[in-house]
């Protein structure tokens, strides 16, 4: 199949809509991560995104909707606490999760009775999903395991000849995936950090969100996932990552004395100038979103140069640091030295 990579224009996103109706998959920016776009209605649509993603069958997707009316046949019914979460949210970086509604087709629930939704504030992705005419399922748009794409040119490197279009809106201004929270049972319960913080979410709901064991730590082995997302190895490059928790002093003493042939630190803005090996920086210490925003394509920079180990400085375990945190645990198959 012969990839298309095309500017976000008024064309280009009439071509996506065309495509996406026709039962294809696009390639199209969100303010969190590049997505794989299929109908939510549509089952033989939604396959072709397992398939070009390689994705286990048992790992559901979100479905994206830009306007209140396509919330129509999603859920069951949306709750007070779903408006609420969405009023303050909506468009944004937060999926909610509640029983799932009559049209949405099973692939994209995967076997569960629940669908997860969430209205990006994006305004390409909106005009993408207002072109379809319909909600649009779509998981980041890597190859299942590698780390999610914050520019179309991560999507390309992934999908080349997998997928039709891919549309370019630049680089993605959150950088990690989208909050989700569980609406589905007794407590909320965030499943995935994101860029919408639980102390956010707490002060919206006036109650508290339940910290997901599977967030900080491994399943163990046979534990079942309350998100299937979570017990797989994610956004895991081709170096070995260990984060290593500590200060910078303390950082920078383990990194010397582990260096060698292909070792790399990954660290914070201007720490690169003070240590003995090669560096690729992901944002500043202190600067949560700047983290956010450069994790994943410093990932990808690590393989680019050829990285065998990387040593990671570690992030805070709260706020939108808890997000960057989350997906370095799972790119580093939770290593954590600490120093
Ligand atoms: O920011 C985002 O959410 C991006 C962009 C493209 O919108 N999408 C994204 O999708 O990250 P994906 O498929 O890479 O991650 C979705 C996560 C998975 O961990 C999945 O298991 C979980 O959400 N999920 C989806 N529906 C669920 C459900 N009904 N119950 C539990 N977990 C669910
Ligand atoms: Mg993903």
């Amino acid at each position: 199949m012969n990839t298309q990579l095309l500017p976000a224009g008024e064309e280009s996103i009439r071509l996506a809509g065309r495509l996406l109706r026709q039962g294809q998959v696009v390639g199209f920016p969100t303010e969190t991560v590049y997505g794989l776009a299929a109908s939510s209605f549509d089952g033989a649509a939604v396959r072709k995104i397992f398939q070009a993603k390689g994705r286990p069958q048992d790992n559901p997707l979100i479905s994206h909707i830009a306007g209140w009316e396509m919330l129509d046949g999603l859920w069951a019914e949306v709750t007070p606490q779903a408006r609420r979460l969405a009023q303050a949210f909506w468009p944004g970086p937060l999926s909610i999760i509640l029983p799932r509604g009559g049209r949405i087709a099973d692939e994209v629930c995967a076997g569960l009775p629940t669908a997860s939704v969430r209205w990006p504030s994006d305004p390409v992705a909106q005009a993408v999903i207002r072109a379809a005419g319909v909600p649009l399922a779509a998981p980041s748009a890597n190859r299942s395991g590698s780390p999610s794409p914050t520019t179309a040119q991560d999507v390309l490197d992934d999908m080349d000849g997998r997928v039709p279009l891919i549309i370019d809106g630049g680089p993605c201004t959150v950088g990690v995936e989208s909050t989700v929270i569980s609406l589905a049972g007794e407590v909320p319960v965030l499943l995935r950090p994101g860029y919408i913080t639980k102390e956010q979410a707490e002060a919206v709901l006036g109650c508290e969100v339940v910290l997901s064991d599977a967030v900080l730590h491994k399943l163990k082995e046979g534990e079942r996932a309350a998100s299937p997302g979570m017990k797989y190895k994610h956004y895991a490059p081709n170096a070995r990552v260990v984060i290593i928790k500590g200060n910078f002093a303390a950082y920078r003493s383990y990194v010397a004395a582990h260096s060698g042939p292909g070792v790399f630190g990954l660290c914070f803005a201007g720490e690169e100038a003070y240590l003995p090996v090669p560096c690729v920086v992901y944002g500043a210490e202190g600067d949560e979103p700047s983290q956010a925003r450069a994790l994943f394509s410093a990932l990808r920079r690590l393989d680019e140069r050829g990285a065998q180990v990387a040593y990671a400085r570690c992030p805070h375990e709260s706020g939108v640091a808890l997000a960057v945190y989350n997906r370095l645990l799972r790119a580093a198959g939770f290593q954590v030295v600490t120093v």
